[in-house]
């Protein structure tokens, strides 16, 4: 019987939970364990060398205690800056997640694509590394914003936020000089938390862009194939701030009584 698989879902918070879910449909046999840093929220306002410190410190350490197959970087922020060192690090695979300009930019009938993320991410090299590689002939917005991971993350708590307040931050999506933005990439695995609020607010009708079913994809491709039986695996979460949302966690299956009430060490 081939042995169980554990999957590791790492974010700063709640975000990772928009790439967990699709991860767990895929392959509902894996172990899973969903790890938020919370404590460090947002990476968004945190400095390049003192993030990949982090990620690397937490991560090394998680992967010393839990032994995961897989590790699933559900961060942009962290993705773009620190995957090149975990991968350095570890042997283990990793995948990530990184702004889908690719498939943004060769599905846009406009020609007219907005990157949404945090100011970080939308600052980074590899963002716009990835733009001049596959934009093609189009042209495309880069948005970074400050607020609307906070947001999302006030939203699914249960503390709402205003219209205005969301409109504010994705309205420098939605360009229109002639041609209009048909495409926002969703560049923070934060914002698919707010999707339906998106599309209400929208000014007129895009496609957004949730990179969360191509990195299940990716996920299935690289773990051996399921086991013949049928079993669903065990899902854990640990939040560093030591104070996991379980309300939250079990809107996504995740059981109050499975939550680790731990702090790793950073
Ligand atoms: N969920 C993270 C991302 O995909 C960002 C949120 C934060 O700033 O911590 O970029």
């Amino acid at each position: 019987m081939e042995p169980r698989k554990t999957v590791l879902v790492f974010d700063s918070g709640l975000g990772g939970l928009t790439v967990y879910r699709e991860i767990v449909a895929a392959r509902p046999d894996a172990d899973f364990l969903y790890v938020a840093d919370d404590a460090a929220f947002p990476y968004g306002a945190m400095a390049e060398r003192a993030l990949v410190a982090r990620v690397v410190e937490l991560i090394g350490g998680l992967i010393d205690a839990r032994r995961p197959d897989l590790v699933v970087i559900a961060c942009n922020t962290a993705s773009t800056i620190a995957l090149p060192e975990l991968r350095r690090r570890f042997s283990l695979p990793f995948v990530g997640t990184v702004p889908a300009i690719k498939p943004a930019c060769a599905s846009s009938l406009t020609r007219r694509v907005s990157v949404l993320g945090t100011e970080a991410t939308i600052a980074r090299e590899y963002t716009r590394a990835l733009i001049r590689d596959f934009a093609q002939s189009c042209r495309v917005t880069l948005v970074g914003s400050k607020r609307l991971a906070a947001f999302a993350e006030a939203e699914l708590a249960g503390t709402p936020v205003a219209d205005a307040a969301i409109l504010g931050e994705i309205a420098p999506c939605f360009c229109d000089d002639g041609e209009r933005t048909d495409t926002v990439v969703l560049a923070c695995t934060h914002y698919p938390l707010l999707i339906e609020r998106l599309r209400r607010l929208e000014p007129w009708p895009v496609n957004f862009l949730d990179p969360a079913p191509a990195i299940a994809r990716r996920v299935v491709d690289l773990l051996a194939p399921a086991p013949l039986i049928d079993r669903t695996g065990s899902r854990r979460a640990i939040f560093t701030s030591g104070r996991p949302p379980a309300a939250v966690l079990a809107q996504f299956g995740i059981s109050a009584e499975a939550v680790a009430t731990e702090t790793p060490a950073v």
